[in-house]
């Protein structure tokens, strides 16, 4: 299973299957002219608006703007990983996969074979508890406890509840039966070994949640005690198969209720998630007992663009509630959110929803606050901001984690925001920031830094520019990393991106045109088409939908199926022609607009003292350019 699966397998799989009869044994398609057209599985929809090219290979949804290639349909569709979409589309056409040696090598591949039987176990351990909740003699206490909180024998099945009765022994009696079982359950963390060296289940006189990876399978287990004692919950250790990291408990079951995840929720607790559930708020999560990470969030937004806190409104939930907004923040990417919600004292989401039901609960989360008010609010506490010593301290605070925005008008508009609040002038504001120290900050108290430096099983951060290939697991859809260089006139992406519209439709075109021109030109449409050129060259054969495959689950695969899909921008004839003068106004044109684009990236690198008045004003400018084009935008969108 480990190792990357080459982009040339990917491409010559995306060459052998039709993605009208991929999508057609799904969604059953009509055809309508050179095209087939459904109504759109991805949102509600009275007229199809949903369309399928056979020529380009791929689907584009006028109504929802969903778009991609085949294998970016099964992902969305089934719900899949990268990797796996690639097994079953490679399975219907009888190819095996390929794949290169694991980056982590052959130690890694050993791993992956080594935890193959854990997760078999596991399957075995769930359907023992499973079945003790139906048939131990005393199931009944188990049964009523979980009533008595307001589950149903549905939520139940669909959570995988379980029971694990009293007695020391009752799993190992069960599937230890053999040394190597024993040893398995041992590494899986379902026993326990004392001083004394006797070995005994952990999980005993317990309700059993099973915790599944996104694919569905079992890696570990919360337990709860069924009255007072304690400890009230005891968790699986970390195992070779579970690392609380990067596991939310609650996402597989989120993923199969929902074919499509606006929004997640990440509250504390197991019995929180599926309180929800009960109450058909089917999209909460929850860490497990660890604090949010960055690894936790990534996964979050690859899958939905609003992330919704929920924590207690007291000291700890705050606490809690800060060091996850310390995650978020190198997460917030443009079009993404982060909101929280604090509950009353006393209060958690199982509480709310049982005493107020979904609306109430509903209602509450339109009122969670945005990332901004709650960063600066809790920057301003204790902080006199009427005094101009208090603005200056808060800017003093806030700067530090406002530069941990990546790049994008977020960051840009964060800025603005904290000279509106302070009062001072966003020149002051950026000599503060060049002088402030580089390091993660540490506002609060006793913020724990796990989330910034990759766990032992984490994978490396994606090489910017490592895009060619797709990695097993985490780094198969990650966004890649590029350095964001900012739009400047306007006019001067909407050229590019005709230009990418052009090749998305004919790729051809693309063939023989030079890139040189391009070089000394910046801004992040301007990058993509000389990629896109540059793919083309390489790779002579592609089609849209090959294209597409390249940047599936980036910010920039988005741009592309919505390019992809506007027809609009196709003129019906002359498209080498029209293709051609785009790239010679681009190449006239850009060199100007570009210096700009630079002298914005020295303002965020150099020391603004250093800056002339001149490239301050531009500054200014461009900040200005910025916000109305964000507000007109915004404007627009629905
Ligand atoms: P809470 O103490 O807030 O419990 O723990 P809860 O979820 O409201 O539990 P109920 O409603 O009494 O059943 C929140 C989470 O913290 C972890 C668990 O993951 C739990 O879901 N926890 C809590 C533990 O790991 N051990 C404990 O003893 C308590
Ligand atoms: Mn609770």
């Amino acid at each position: 299973m480990a190792g990357r699966i080459p982009q040339t397998f990917i491409d010559d799989l995306l060459d052998r299957v039709d993605i009208v009869d991929v999508i057609d044994r799904r969604v059953k398609l009509k055809k309508t002219g050179k095209n087939y057209s459904a109504r759109c599985p991805f949102h509600d929809e009275k007229t199809p608006s949903f369309s399928v090219s056979p020529d380009k290979q791929f689907y584009y949804c006028f109504g929802c703007g969903a778009g991609g290639n085949a294998l970016g349909f099964l992902m969305d569709y089934e719900n899949l990983e990268f990797p796996q979409a690639v097994e079953n589309l490679a399975s219907t056409v009888g190819l095996e996969v390929q794949r290169e040696p694991s980056r982590g090598g052959a130690a890694q591949e050993r791993r992956e074979e080594t935890s193959k039987p854990l997760y078999k176990l596991m399957e075995q351990v769930a359907g023992f508890y499973k079945h003790q909740l139906r048939h131990h003699p005393q199931r009944d206490k188990a049964v009523a406890y979980l009533k008595q909180r307001g589950l149903t024998g549905e939520i139940a099945r669909q959570f995988g509840l379980g029971f694990a009765p009293p007695g020391w022994d009752n799993l190992l009696q069960a599937i230890g039966e053999t040394d190597e079982k024993k040893q398995l359950l041992m590494q899986a963390g379902m026993l326990v070994e004392n001083d004394k060296g006797r070995i005994y289940d952990r999980f005993r006189d317990r309700v059993v949640f099973p915790i599944r990876d996104q694919r569905g399978r079992v890696i570990a287990f919360g337990g709860r005690v069924l009255g007072d004692d304690k400890p009230k919950y005891l968790n699986s250790p970390e195992t070779e198969i579970f690392h609380k990291g990067r596991e939310l408990y609650g996402l597989y079951e989120a993923l199969q209720a929902n074919r499509k995840l606006d929004r997640v929720l990440v509250v504390e607790g197991y019995m929180d998630v599926i309180a929800l559930a009960q109450h058909g708020i089917s999209y909460a999560t929850a860490t497990l007992g660890t604090a949010t990470s960055k690894t936790h969030l990534e996964r979050l937004y690859r899958r939905c663009t609003e992330v919704i806190f929920c924590f207690d409104g007291d000291e700890a939930g705050r606490k809690a509630a800060f060091r996850a907004l310390e995650a978020a923040l190198p997460c917030m990417e443009d079009g993404r959110q982060a909101r929280f919600l604090f509950l009353a004292e006393g209060e958690d989401p199982d509480t709310v929803v049982r005493a107020g039901g979904a609306s109430q609960f509903t209602a509450l989360l339109q009122e969670a606050q945005p990332l901004e008010t709650f960063l600066f609010d809790s920057m301003a506490e204790g902080l006199d901001t009427n005094s101009l010593d208090g603005r200056a301290r808060l800017s003093k605070l806030a700067l530090p984690y406002i530069r941990q925005l990546p790049d994008g008008v977020y960051r840009q508009l964060m800025f603005q925001a904290l000279a509106e609040r302070t009062g001072l002038e966003l020149e002051s504001l950026m000599r503060l920031e060049a002088a402030s120290p580089p390091p993660a900050p540490n506002f609060a108290p006793d913020a724990a830094t796990e989330h910034n430096v990759p766990g032992p099983g984490e994978p490396p951060p994606a090489e910017p520019g490592d895009y060619g290939h797709f990695d097993e697991g985490e780094l198969a859809a990650q966004p890649r990393k590029r350095t964001p260089t900012p739009q400047t006139a306007p006019g001067y992406s909407n050229l590019a991106q005709s230009a990418i519209a052009l090749i998305l439709h004919q790729p051809e075109i693309a063939r023989t045109v030079k890139t040189a021109s391009l070089e000394a030109l910046s801004g992040d449409d301007v990058n993509l088409l000389r990629d896109l050129i540059e793919l083309v060259q390489r790779r002579p054969e592609s089609n849209t939908g090959m294209l597409l495959g390249h940047w599936y689950g980036t910010p920039e695969g988005e741009l592309l199926s919505r390019l992809a899909g506007q027809e609009r921008l196709i003129p019906s004839a002359g498209i080498e022609q029209q293709f051609s003068d785009i790239m010679h106004s681009l190449a006239d044109r850009l060199p100007r607009e570009s210096k700009l684009a630079q002298q914005v990236d020295k303002l965020k690198l150099t020391n603004y003292a250093q800056v002339s008045d001149l490239e301050k004003q531009q500054l200014r400018e461009m900040l200005q350019e910025k916000q109305r084009r964000d507000e007109e935008r915004k404007r627009r969108e629905p």
